[in-house]
């Protein structure tokens, strides 16, 4: 997941870019934040209580699926590889990988410094003799890789259908861009949320706790808390929908009534029903997925599914850079 630093609570101190997308999305037609900005401390502690929600079947099905097929993953990477893991966060799912491959070492990517540090300790804890270089690094910027790492070949490993939140024109530049990283011949272990009926969807991006609603009204707390915006939190409701011409769930934040408000010295009208959109998870079918991988150059080599087909792990090699015939 993309994890921000911890908020400071200080308008003078906001992140300009946070202020800046946050400015120009309320403005747009239609209003739209990145879902990005979710993940200040409060966004990541409520993401960590999502995977735990009993309608949230991602995280627990990747989860089986990878214990599943460690041994056949086993065989399947060079074993002097080193594992480059894209926003690695607190993930449970790192260790059976590890276990699985025996990798020559471990780079976990990770925008948030603190997380990172914390994740790499208990990691070299369990897995003493691996060496473990965290970068910490915004992987939608360019990341420079360790020097120790560079003549290893390399696993990228980027779990959790994260590339499910980007639109197809930004998911294949990043996966571009994670080939370069990684090189040739590099292998890239990648899940990916399957297409499945609403009736399962929908829940699992609005649970009868409310944890996913209270992720996405943290949004608006964060732009008052952090650029001193007075937004009625009451005026807003979560909605969860799904897109099927996108093949996407959306999150938006819907206005309850007509409100007003201010951020700085912003002012903002949403007339009721208007909605900001938070979040886009898009939902691959099994040509999709390879479609998608391979126009971010990357050959699906080997795929597995869970038993009811709902999640997908793709192991995928490096398109040698050749001239198409
Ligand atoms: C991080 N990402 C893959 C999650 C997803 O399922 O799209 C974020 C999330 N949003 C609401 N629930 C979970």
């Amino acid at each position: 997941m993309l994890k921000q630093e911890p908020e400071d609570g200080q308008a003078t101190l906001a992140d300009p870019h946070f202020r800046a997308d946050v400015l120009t999305g309320l403005a747009a037609t239609p209003r739209a934040i990145p879902a990005r900005w979710f993940y200040d401390r409060r966004g990541s502690e409520l993401f960590e209580r999502i995977t735990d929600l009993p309608e949230y079947y991602p995280t627990r099905t990747e989860t089986a699926l990878l214990e599943r097929i460690g041994p056949e993953l086993g065989g399947l990477a060079a074993p002097d590889a080193a594992v480059v893991e894209f926003g690695s966060g607190s993930s449970t799912k790192t260790p059976i990988l590890l276990r699985a491959v025996q990798p020559a070492a471990y780079v976990p990517i990770d925008i948030s410094g603190d997380f990172l540090r914390q994740s790499a300790r208990a990691l070299s804890a369990d897995f003493p003799g691996l060496p473990v270089y965290p970068v910490e690094a915004d992987f939608l910027r360019p990341v420079p890789l360790p020097r120790e790492v560079a003549d290893l070949p390399k696993l990228g490993f980027f779990p959790g259908s994260t590339i499910g939140n980007m639109q197809a024109f930004h998911a294949v530049d990043l996966l571009r861009a994670m080939r370069d990283w990684l090189g040739e011949g590099a292998r890239l272990l990648i899940g990916m949320d399957r297409i499945k009926p609403p009736e399962i969807l929908i829940p699992a991006y609005d649970d009868a706790q409310g944890t996913t609603a209270a992720f996405n009204m943290n949004l608006l707390e964060r732009i008052n808390r952090e650029l001193g915006g007075d937004i009625p939190l009451d005026a807003f409701r979560h909605r969860a929908v799904w897109n099927a011409d996108a093949a996407r769930i959306e999150m938006h934040l819907e206005a309850r009534r007509a409100v007003n408000f201010a951020i700085g010295d912003r002012m903002f009208h949403i007339p009721q029903g208007e909605t900001i959109h938070t979040e886009n998870s898009h939902k691959y079918g099994p040509n999709g997925a390879r479609m998608l991988l391979r126009a971010g150059g990357w050959t699906p080599i080997a795929e597995w599914t869970d038993p009811q087909d709902w999640f997908a792990l793709m192991l995928c090699e490096a398109q040698p850079l050749r001239r198409a015939p």
